[in-house]
């Protein structure tokens, strides 16, 4: 498993010389923030950085009107409203989105009034939403109050996998900034957030023994399924479509989002066509997107196994629907100016993908209090993107429900981000057939950071309620009750084969599951193209007021570590009838899902 090098946008061009003059401000006008966490393990702290050394310091501008953004992002996406599927055009986000005048001028004059120039300061983001600055870090110092000092991040678990050479960020533990903006400040980047590097949520190979009994969930498929998920089985089960929908212009994309130097190879993907898709032209492709510079070089040796998975399960699952692979430069940044990016590019662009599937997160355990803010930043970003009716997929994790995780408390449950965003829809894992069962390893639980969207909670109560009258543990006082419950919903994620630098191999993990599911959404939304009706754009209202679009599953459970492992024990949630957080509402039934959506 690859492991990003962790590393901050520096600039080590000279720039414009920048004084900073002016008195500083008294401590009395002042709110400093602290780390209030120890600094996550894996992060050493080095020499000091050289005091010349240039730093860019991003700053995130309140939104004029978050509020009615959400608003509006409900009225679009909730069944029955008057707004449904009337998804928001650019500008009507921006007026949203983007800070307001105050805000923007406040502190525009703060930096002014420390010297630095108008013309060092860029707005960026797609709805101007940051303000960013290179200055040296010894002045970087004086105007925050910080100290920021060098760490190296080192991962013992994939040291050995170190691609980028040794990772390592600024970061200080305290900064300070004038008390009357505190108001108009989202974030301050880089500042006291430590974010361990991410994960493609991709695992090796798994064999589920195989399942007799037949009670009918998704639909039958053939007995060869249970140990090799390939895309037939996935028309079988779920009913998707073998032949494309009628041609459209615009037509339905699917988007699949690369991070951490993984590349789509189109000679992996030949073959597999070959293999798993005879009834397609082989030389069926995808459109190499970049972003921040992003690249996707061809060549033996290059593919990576989470980018050639998400390829094949889109572009040989979703017959006839054109594949965006979104490739996202900048691996020097974190993950979060990752998300960032990938999230201005859906805002910005002017032919967006319908539907966007990413399986790179990170458990929120080893996220703190000190990184809630970039968490909202993020989430926030990607509300925008919804809004303009974009579906956003996320692979729900591969840690199960999370426990043993945390030292401190190893009976502690919890789940994963970007999926714990409540403007996402997290997909979760299952395994075998007749009948499907949770997969172990499906990532959800309850969110740290984000309270429980109101679409949710009728289902929590009600899954609650049937486990406390079960014969499974309550998990009670183990897990946040108030916090956003992910999966949403689920789609096969064992024995599912790929090709890979010319070899078959079999994956395991919700890797799987997003992009399966965002096959069969980019179906939906081809067809409702078709008839000239609104794409699905921001799923979960949808989702959750159509239960009977997808197939319950009821057995299995999600600890998160296989069966009978010795190092752990806790049972996660079992998958229980209606909705659970170990597969959401189950699996997707196509012809249901279009008839909820009025095909
Ligand atoms: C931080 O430390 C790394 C590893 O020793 C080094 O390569 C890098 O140049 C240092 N960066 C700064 C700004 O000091
Ligand atoms: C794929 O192959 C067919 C038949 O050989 C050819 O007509 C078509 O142009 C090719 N398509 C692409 C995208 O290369
Ligand atoms: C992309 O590359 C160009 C040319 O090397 C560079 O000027 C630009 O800053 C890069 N953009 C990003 C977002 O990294
Ligand atoms: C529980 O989640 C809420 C957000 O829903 C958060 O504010 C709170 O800090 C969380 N509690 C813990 C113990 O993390
Ligand atoms: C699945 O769950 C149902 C209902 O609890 C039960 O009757 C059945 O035996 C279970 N099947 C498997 C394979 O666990």
């Amino acid at each position: 498993m690859p492991t990003m090098r962790l590393l901050l946008p520096l600039v080590f061009s000279s720039v414009l010389p920048l004084v900073l003059c002016g008195p500083s401000p008294s401590s009395a006008s002042l709110f400093k923030r602290t780390r209030k966490t120890p600094i996550p393990s894996g992060f050493t702290k080095l020499n000091p950085p050289p005091s010349n050394t240039m730093m860019e310091v991003r700053i995130g501008l309140k939104a004029a009107d978050r509020a009615g953004l959400e608003r509006r992002l409900y009225a679009a996406s909730t069944p029955g409203s008057a707004e449904y599927r009337q998804w928001l055009e650019k500008e009507e986000i921006k007026s949203y989105a983007a800070p307001s005048v105050d805000t923007r001028s406040a502190v525009s004059s703060w930096l002014h009034s420390q010297g630095i120039a108008e013309t060092a300061i860029t707005i960026a983001g797609a709805w101007d939403e940051y303000l960013s600055f290179s200055l040296p870090v010894s002045k970087a110092n004086l105007l925050l109050n910080a100290d920021y000092n060098n760490y190296t991040y080192h991962d013992s678990e994939t040291s050995s996998s170190l691609k980028q050479g040794e990772s390592w960020a600024l970061h200080t533990l305290s900064y300070s900034l004038p008390a009357e903006l505190k108001e108009h400040i989202t974030t301050l980047h880089p500042g006291i957030s430590f974010i361990p590097p991410l994960k493609p949520k991709i695992s090796g190979f798994h064999s589920r023994s195989k399942m007799t009994e037949k009670t009918r969930r998704a639909n039958p498929a053939p007995e060869s399924c249970a140990t090799e998920v390939a895309p037939h089985c996935l028309q079988d089960l779920y009913g998707i479509p073998s032949t494309p929908a009628p041609a459209t212009q615009p037509p339905s994309v699917i988007g699949v989002t690369g991070l951490h130097s993984q590349w789509a190879q189109e000679a992996d993907l030949q073959q597999f066509l070959t293999k798993y898709r005879p009834d397609l032209p082989s030389n069926t492709s995808f459109r190499l997107v970049s972003v921040a510079n992003g690249t996707n070089p061809q060549g033996p040796g290059l593919g990576g196994s989470e980018a050639n998975l998400d390829v094949q399960y889109t572009v040989g699952v979703a017959t006839g629907t054109p594949v965006d692979f979104i490739s996202v430069g900048d691996i020097f940044e974190s993950f979060f100016d990752g998300l960032l990016d990938l999230a201005e590019y859906l805002s910005a662009t002017d032919e967006p993908p319908q539907v966007v599937t990413t399986s790179y997160g990170l458990t929120e355990v080893f996220l703190s209090e000190d990184t809630a803010d970039l968490l909202h930043e993020v989430c926030d970003a990607f509300m925008a993107v919804t809004a303009r009716g974009i579906s956003l997929l996320v692979s729900s994790g591969d840690d199960g429900a999370a426990g043993c995780i945390d030292e401190t408390n190893p009976q502690r449950l919890f789940t994963e981000f970007p999926g714990s965003c409540p403007y996402v829809t997290s997909v979760g894992s299952v395994g075998g057939i007749m009948p499907e069962v949770a997969s172990y390893f499906s990532g959800g639980g309850f969110s740290n950071f984000f309270t429980r969207p109101s679409y949710q909670d009728t289902v929590v109560s009600s899954y609650l309620s049937s486990l406390s009258s079960s014969s499974f543990p309550s998990n009670e006082g183990l897990y946040n009750l108030t916090g956003r419950a992910t999966p949403d919903i689920s789609a096969q994620g064992e024995n599912v084969p790929i090709i890979t630098n010319g070899r078959e191999a079999m994956q395991l993990g919700t890797s799987c599951s997003s992009p399966i599911f965002a096959s069969l959404i980019a179906g939906v939304n081809a067809r409702l193209i078709a008839d000239g009706k609104g794409v699905l754009g921001f799923l979960n209202p949808f989702i959750y007021s159509n239960p009977q679009a997808f197939f319950d599953i009821v057995n299995g459970s999600n600890p998160g570590f296989p069966p009978n492992d010795p190092d752990c024990v806790t049972t996660g949630w079992p998958a229980l009838e209606g909705w659970d957080p170990a597969t959401g509402f189950g699996t997707p039934d196509f012809n249901a899902l279009s008839t909820a959506a009025g095909l």
